[in-house]
């Protein structure tokens, strides 16, 4: 099913008729405290399988005059939501998925700048900015503050190239113009910040909230980093991005974008601000407050009667989030293409559960050689991709669904041999610092620059040093249960034959 007609929803606003035309998306018309209880809500809904939410009565942002009293969750919550915002007419399956977005990645079509666009409508400069009139929930009660960077997109430049990047950073309010973020060096925009803090300039910074959803599915993934997701966007989109220039940094947003933040972040660690803990994708509230590199706002940008674009994190069983869905088929993506350029031969499948976002994955072969398992995991960990992900390396052969959890569980547990290098252990890589197994000291980004994260290959593939046995037909391993071919076709042919009393059959 390929993209028929090329989507035109070039803002948050079409994208969201579309799924809600599709009944992706219900509005929340009745009151919700932005303190604790829209986080919770979202959380619920998450549970119970429901839809994209626009919240449009938020407590205290519901007054005539209001700069801001809308905001938008949920968007890529789930496959049929990711398939419909990339084009497709329903839900397409997690490999068709995948190899979409495998092919999208690698496209480029660049943006156009414009002159001027909504997003300039409404500029707030200098003593009128006030972060808290726009409607930030405190997401979870255990967060730090109100976290105004959930899915907002962060473009940086470059210093020395004037390459442009865009990816999602988590920022909390600290005060009426102040957000603190988490700065993570080994991230895209952490590059661009070394180069500003070694020649001792202030780094430039905009902060997207609201536009079509292909922003945040790529600003959030690792696209190399000469990569401008900009260009990427407008492949997906099948049309140039319309940008303009910010206010008061020399940065491109989307001329329809609902709501820009710009500002400067010092590298004078005096103006650093406290930020944390926060509820995190991981599922846990795990890390401690730090005093972090801080945005100082020059601009708030808007559009008439905004919507401002949030996203309550945190994988849990059963009610996973937005990042996790977006993350089981981008993670999955760049998993194959990683695979690709290193030249690992015969992969046939991969598959990322959306609860763990990609920390886990799975990865189907067609075995070339006895170390095929080990080729796989080391060039997936050899990827910048791996930072936040791909802890476990689970490689499978052909014959086991790896989207199929007792497959993969069935290849473990009988294909596996502990004690042997079917498991192998990487200890002390480059990795996640939000990961609650690891100890603090070993997740310090200040002391470390990333966390330390150990990783484990499970080689659930039939092992090619056992010696074929005539009485296996020449095979390494032992025939399976499953009937011979001829009797299961005899079987089905008959089935009507068998008159089940009580059933019917099945199918
Ligand atoms: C909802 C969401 C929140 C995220 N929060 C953070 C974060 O706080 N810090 C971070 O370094 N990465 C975060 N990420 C992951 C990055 O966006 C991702 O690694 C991306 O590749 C960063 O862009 P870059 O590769 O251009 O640096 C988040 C992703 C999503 C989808």
């Amino acid at each position: 099913m390929p993209l028929s007609p090329p989507p035109t929803d070039m803002d948050l606003r079409r994208a969201m008729a579309m799924l809600a035309a599709h009944g992706e998306l219900a509005e929340v018309k009745g009151e919700v405290d932005w303190n604790r209880e829209l986080g919770t809500v979202a959380r619920e809904v998450l549970r119970r399988k429901g839809p994209a939410l626009l919240f449009s009565n938020i407590k205290d942002y519901g007054l005539p005059g209001a700069r801001c009293g809308q905001l938008a969750t949920g968007l890529l919550a789930g496959h049929r939501r990711i398939s419909l915002l990339l084009g497709f007419d329903d839900e397409i399956g997690n490999h068709e998925l995948v190899q979409h977005v495998l092919r999208m990645n690698a496209e480029r079509i660049p943006p156009v700048f414009i002159d001027d666009g909504p997003v300039h409508e409404n500029v707030v400069l200098g003593d009128d900015i006030d972060l808290r009139e726009l409607p930030v929930p405190q997401w979870h009660h255990l967060d730090g503050g109100r976290y105004i960077n959930t899915f907002g997109a962060v473009i940086t430049k470059d210093p020395d190239t004037g390459s442009v990047n865009a990816g999602v950073y988590r920022g909390m309010i600290s005060g009426p113009d102040k957000i603190p973020m988490l700065m993570v060096p080994s991230q895209h925009w952490g590059r661009h910040w070394a180069k500003y803090v070694q020649r001792g300039e202030p780094m430039p910074v905009a902060c997207v909230y609201g536009w079509h959803p292909v922003m945040d599915f790529l600003a959030g993934s690792p696209l190399p980093p000469d990569v401008c997701e900009y260009d990427v966007m407008g492949a997906y989109l099948g049309e140039p991005v319309p940008l303009v220039r910010g206010r008061t940094v020399d940065l491109p947003v989307p001329a329809t974008a609902e709501i820009v933040v710009e500002g400067f972040i010092s590298p004078d660690p005096e103006s650093y601000e406290m930020e944390g803990p926060f509820g995190e994708f991981t599922g846990y509230v795990s890390d401690v407050p730090t005093r972090r590199p801080t945005i100082q706002v020059t601009a708030i940008t808007h559009r008439d009667s905004p919507v401002f674009r949030g996203t309550l994190e945190g994988s849990l069983p059963g009610a996973s989030g937005e990042n996790s869905y977006m993350s089981s088929v981008q993670r999955a993506a760049i998993a194959w293409q990683t695979l690709k350029t290193a030249g690992v031969p015969g992969v046939r499948d991969i598959f990322v559960h959306p609860v763990n976002n990609g920390t886990t994955i799975v990865v189907q072969i067609s075995k070339v050689n006895e170390g095929h398992a080990k080729w796989v995991a080391s060039a997936l960990w050899a990827s910048g991709a791996a930072l936040y992900r791909y802890k476990y390396v689970i490689v499978v052969d052909e014959d086991i669904d790896p989207g199929d959890y007792s497959a993969t569980d069935w290849a473990i547990a009988y294909r596996v041999r502990p004690g042997t290098d079917d498991i192998v252990v990487f200890p002390g890589t480059f990795g996640s610092p939000i990961d609650p197994s690891t100890p603090l000291e070993e997740r310090s980004v200040d002391d470390l620059g990333a966390g330390l994260w150990n990783r484990m290959l499970i080689d659930a593939t039939k092992t090619w040093r056992f010696k074929p046995q005539p009485q296996w037909n020449g095979a390494r391993f032992p025939p399976t249960v499953a009937p011979a071919a001829e009797d299961l076709a005899k079987v089905r042919e008959r089935w009507a034959d068998y008159h089940f009393t009580g059933w019917d059959g099945g199918r």
